[in-house]
């Protein structure tokens, strides 16, 4: 097996290799033309070999670009195997027409995607498309649920887990069960990408708690400053805002600490929250 560490991902990747028993690792080789077409090289012979693409999608355009070319050139190379490790899976959340003639973004990158064997990421914004294998070859789901309890129990005094959104349960209800206690799962209205209103029952006290307000996505970060500014509001003593994939567009991360909470994540989104780190759960799914 080469693990093959993509632009967005080389230490990641490196780290991933590590743990991975008889793994080889290397760099994907990619520049860009003078005009901005890119230009790919291995930098290791795939022929016959499980070769493993790791690049995480945020931001993804240029890299599916990336990852698409590598793997189409990995097959045509004669490797044996092209797996996609995507540790972030761009485009889940454009499962439906939201508007007349909208695309559907996640079934069209499944199609595109069809050139991997298999895809591997974690915790996918699954909603409507309830398997990865509806819409790749061969989808591997893993989850950073215990890795995020287990910061919570490392960090947090008192703890209580609020989920800012219904799509929140999956993650909110099974981190709480290992702390053994229950989440509260709020209800949120959006209006449009940058609105979106939440509220905690009126007779809900907070006094005294630290508060861990988790979600799969934070993008521009209004889902969890609407929760966080509820749950000062009930009198939580602290903040924490915690998510798997910090994507955190238009500075949400300055915002959110503005509001005085901490904002944590794990490093499928390389950045200053990145305290939990995935190689382990990818290495060991790697490895079976
Ligand atoms: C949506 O259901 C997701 O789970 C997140 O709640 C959402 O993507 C967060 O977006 P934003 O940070 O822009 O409010």
């Amino acid at each position: 097996m080469i693990i093959v560490g993509c632009p967005s991902s080389a230490e990641l990747a490196k780290n991933i290799s590590r743990k991975v028993k008889g793994a080889k690792f290397s760099l994907l080789n990619s520049k860009k033309f003078p005009d901005g077409e890119t230009r790919l090289r291995f930098e290791k012979n795939v022929k016959g070999e499980h070769i493993v693409l790791v690049q995480s999608l945020f931001n993804p355009n240029d890299k599916i670009i990336e990852i698409l070319f590598a793997a189409h050139t990995a097959k045509d190379l004669g490797a044996k195997k092209v797996t996609l490790v995507a540790p972030y899976l761009s485009y889940m959340r454009q499962d439906i027409r939201f508007y007349a003639n909208d695309c559907i973004s996640a079934k069209v990158q499944g199609e595109l995607f069809k050139v991997f064997d298999e895809v591997i990421t974690i915790d996918p914004h699954l909603h409507r498309i309830h398997s990865l294998n509806k819409v790749f070859k061969k989808g591997i789901r893993l989850s950073a649920n215990s890795l995020i309890a287990d910061y919570i129990k490392h960090h947090l005094k008192n703890p209580l887990v609020i989920g800012p959104d219904a799509e929140s349960y999956q993650w909110a209800d099974k981190i709480a069960e290992e702390l053994h206690s229950h989440a509260i799962v709020l209800k949120k209205k959006r209006y449009n990408s940058r609105h979106v209103a939440i509220k905690l029952k009126n007779n809900i006290s907070l006094k005294g708690c630290e508060v861990a307000i988790v979600d799969d996505i934070i993008s521009t970060g209004h889902t969890m400053m609407e929760t966080v500014k509820e749950a000062k509001k009930h009198g939580a003593s602290k903040v924490y805002c915690i998510c798997v994939h910090g994507l955190f567009a238009d500075d949400a991360i300055t915002k959110l600490k503005k509001l005085g909470a901490h904002v944590i994540s794990t490093n499928t989104v390389p950045n200053e929250s990145s305290k939990i780190d995935v190689s382990g759960i990818i290495a060991k799914a790697l490895s079976k």
